[in-house]
């Protein structure tokens, strides 16, 4: 693979009024470049390493901020930036998915 994962971070920002929460109201944009600077700083960025993508909605607004990592298929939420170092220590670096920030796998009815 050339990245070895890749963190898909929603960053869609809805007019103001909108029936649905947006992502970046909880301020993901900012919190996805400083998940960028840390990964650099840590020296997984580049090929061979780990991305910090935007995304669009990833349609689970309600439970966001969004933040999906692949190829493991696991979804998170997060507040700031301690919950994302934890991800990036114990899932990225570690391998072992942090249960506390994780989105359900079942689609909530
Ligand atoms: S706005 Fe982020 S998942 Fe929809």
């Amino acid at each position: 693979m050339y990245y070895r994962k890749h963190l898909f971070f929603c960053t869609n920002q809805r007019a103001e009024g909108a029936e649905r929460p947006s992502c970046a109201q909880c301020g993901s944009p900012e919190l996805r470049g400083w998940a960028k600077a840390r990964l650099k700083e840590l020296g997984l960025a580049g090929p061979g390493g780990v991305r910090a993508n935007t995304a669009g909605c990833l349609d689970r607004c309600e439970l966001g901020p969004v933040l999906a990592v692949y190829p493991d298929g696991v979804w998170y939420t997060y507040i700031d930036e301690d919950d994302l170092e934890e991800i990036i220590q114990r899932h990225v670096i570690g391998g072992e998915p942090v249960a506390r920030l994780m989105l359900p796998d079942e689609p909530v009815a």
